[in-house]
């Protein structure tokens, strides 16, 4: 990341949250930096994808947008307010120009979470190359009060079967190590895991580190559609899980 986005970020943080909070965001980025700063990165073959999309519940919709004049301005609205809006306004006018579709997912109309894919190339210098074929999966967010309830889980799923059937080759996506929610969710999903790297960028020159036990894993994993739904933990009753 560059410095003038981390400076922005953290000037962000602050205005939000205070010396107290920053502090503590400060401290638990270093000990993510020190002890658990692998990224699990996971593809899936589309081709592999022969059964039908798992039915959407009635009170879910999934939209793609590939253009920002596409976008409603509340909705966008939404994604750039509770982060940092220069920043996440940048990412956004930044992606589509490169091509990425923006998937949007709504629980009763309303706004839920939305994930970015982009065909053939990666927004930054990425742990190997795409084919042209192939699809990046990246920043996957489900806002705070629809989470737990496997959203992330039907947007992806979703997406998986919208590219296949438009006969993409492969998906890649990744979740840091200590995101134990993003792992959990790729883990119900046909994605499966590539192994654990890490990547630095010095220079304009990147280095990717794999672990060594970074083999294919095997199809250990249930298929989606036989996948069991764990029951969500949220303690808030007021969406019901769409797991059951
Ligand atoms: C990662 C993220 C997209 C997952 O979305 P989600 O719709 O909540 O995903 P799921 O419902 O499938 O939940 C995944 C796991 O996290 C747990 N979880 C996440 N947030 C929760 C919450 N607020 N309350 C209860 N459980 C929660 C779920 O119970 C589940 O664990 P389990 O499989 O052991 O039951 C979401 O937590 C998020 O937006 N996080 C911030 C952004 C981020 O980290 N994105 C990923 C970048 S790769």
């Amino acid at each position: 990341m560059a410095i003038s986005a981390s400076i922005s970020r953290l000037t962000a943080y602050y205005k939000r949250h205070g010396v107290g909070g920053t502090l503590r965001r400060i401290n638990l980025a270093a000990r993510r930096t020190l002890f658990s700063n692998r990224m699990v990165l996971f593809y899936c073959d589309l081709s592999t994808l022969r059964s039908p999309a798992p039915e959407m519940p009635t009170r879910l919709k999934v939209e793609r947008h590939q253009s920002q004049s596409d976008l409603n301005p509340r909705d966008l609205q939404e994604i750039t307010s509770f982060w940092n809006s220069d920043l996440a306004t940048r990412n956004i006018c930044e992606r589509f120009e490169l091509g990425a579709s923006l998937w949007l997912i709504r629980f009763e109309e309303k706004l839920a979470g939305y994930g970015w894919t982009l065909q053939g190339r990666t927004v930054e210098p990425h742990y190997f190359p795409l084919g042209e074929n192939d699809v990046q999966f990246l920043d996957f967010h489900v806002f705070p009060k629809y989470r737990g309830r496997a959203l992330d889980w039907f947007l992806m799923t979703h997406i998986l079967h919208r590219l296949a059937e438009e006969s993409r080759a492969r998906a890649f996506g990744e979740a840091a190590e200590w995101n134990k929610a993003s792992l959990s969710s790729f883990a119900m999903t046909p994605f499966r895991r590539l192994g654990w790297a890490r990547k630095f960028t010095i220079f304009g020159h990147t280095m990717v580190s794999w672990e060594k036990n970074n083999t294919v894993e095997g199809q250990a994993r249930p298929a989606v559609e036989s996948a069991p739904i764990a029951r969500a933990k949220s303690k808030d009753t007021k969406i019901p899980s769409l797991r059951s």
